[in-house]
């Protein structure tokens, strides 16, 4: 297997990478990232010397570069995790967006076609199905569920999944389509909430809590969505779309608790209350029972622990984020919050 890892500089790319490294899996890995702000090579550091993983530089949507990188490196296998991901920035500008989560993708379909490669999985997100009521625990997303994204960011995700799916009926091309939940774990970015929130008060300042704090979202540790990723991609049937949630629907404000206590801070004094995000999705829950069902896969970790793992890490990772939130950042996160 010649498996083309896109994205593999981020946080689930590199945590993907990671994974197949680790388990010693028989693969020849090419790891492309185009290296933007959300991409980061010492994410993969440990990994360079491993004689499976050939990094490249580049965009996905260079079709010259993509053409020749399939024909060079052979490419029979295709993960794509390769996006603008932040929903917040999708509402500051959205024309990277549409380059890359749509352009991109065509790109990438187009090259793998031209190539027959096995198997294509599309790395999609639950955010394509909109928003769900509060009042009404028992409804979740399933893969029937219809696209009503509401965001810039889920709607190019919404229209990448859309242009993979009609690869599979018009070109009969073998692909996959997996939506997940929100992701929590090493090397995730510091400004998606848990990593901002933890590493916020590592710095002694304010978190900020959107609108009342009483959005809902499933939190699945990303080690768990790798694997997910990695079942789908040897057993998924093509065609077919397959949700992975981690069953654990919290509040803002509940993961605001779990990690100000699992930091030693309090509420009245570390917790600041901002305008919300225009359009914020309220629930978003995960029926992950055709996973389960037909490809025998579950998640492993518990929120509990897994949560406590991860702000572990990011104690043990100052350097890490320290480097990311200056510079670029630093403009990044005035725009957002000034005057909120
Ligand atoms: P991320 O922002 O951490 O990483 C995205 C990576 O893609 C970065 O390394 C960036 O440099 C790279 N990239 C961006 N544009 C590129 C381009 N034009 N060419 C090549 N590389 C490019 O995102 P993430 O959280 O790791 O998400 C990965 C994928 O998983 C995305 O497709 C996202 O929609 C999906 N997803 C994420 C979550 C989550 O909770 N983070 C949940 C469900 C699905
Ligand atoms: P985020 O990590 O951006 O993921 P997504 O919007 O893709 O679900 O946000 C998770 C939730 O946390 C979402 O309801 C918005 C909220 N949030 C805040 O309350 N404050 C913040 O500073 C951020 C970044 C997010």
């Amino acid at each position: 297997m010649n498996i083309l890892v896109t994205g593999a500089a981020g946080f689930i790319g590199s945590n993907f990478v990671r994974m197949l490294v680790g388990r010693g899996e028989q693969a020849k890995i090419v790891a492309l990232d185009k290296l933007t702000y959300a991409g980061n090579l010492a994410n993969l550091q440990d990994l360079m010397k491993d004689p499976r993983l050939t990094f490249l530089r580049g965009d996905i949507c260079d079709e010259q570069f993509i053409a020749k990188l399939f024909k060079e490196h052979r490419i029979t296998h295709v993960v794509h995790f390769a996006a603008e991901s932040h929903v917040d920035r999708s509402i500051l500008s959205s024309g990277p967006f549409i380059q890359t989560n749509v352009v991109g993708t065509q790109v990438l379909l187009d090259a793998a076609k031209a190539n027959s490669v096995e198997r294509y999985l599309q790395v999609s997100t639950d955010e394509v199905y909109g928003t769900l009521p509060e009042d009404q625990p028992d409804v979740k997303f399933t893969e029937e569920t219809p696209l009503a994204p509401n965001s810039p960011y889920s709607a190019s995700k919404a229209a990448g999944d859309c242009l993979v799916r009609s690869y599979f009926h018009t070109f009969h091309m073998p692909v996959l389509i997996t939506r997940c939940s929100n992701n929590y774990g090493p090397y995730h970015f510091p400004e998606k909430l848990i990593p901002l929130f933890v590493t916020n008060l590592m710095e002694g300042k304010k978190v900020p809590l959107y609108g009342d704090g009483l959005n809902v979202r499933d939190w699945l540790y990303v080690e768990d969505h790798c694997d997910a990723i990695w079942t789908v991609l040897k057993k998924g049937k093509p065609g077919e779309v397959y949700n992975i949630g981690g069953n654990n629907e919290l509040t803002n404000r509940r993961i605001t608790e779990v990690v100000l206590r699992e930091m030693g801070k309090d509420w009245d004094t570390s917790v600041q209350y901002v305008k919300d995000r225009p359009g914020h999705d309220r629930r978003y829950a995960i029926d992950a029972g055709k996973i389960k069902q037909e490809l025998g896969w579950e998640p492993r970790h518990r929120f509990e622990e897994a949560i406590k793992t991860t702000i572990a890490w990011y104690k043990a990772h100052e350097d890490w984020w320290r480097a990311i939130k200056s510079g670029e950042y630093l403009k990044y996160y005035q725009a957002q919050y000034a005057g909120r």
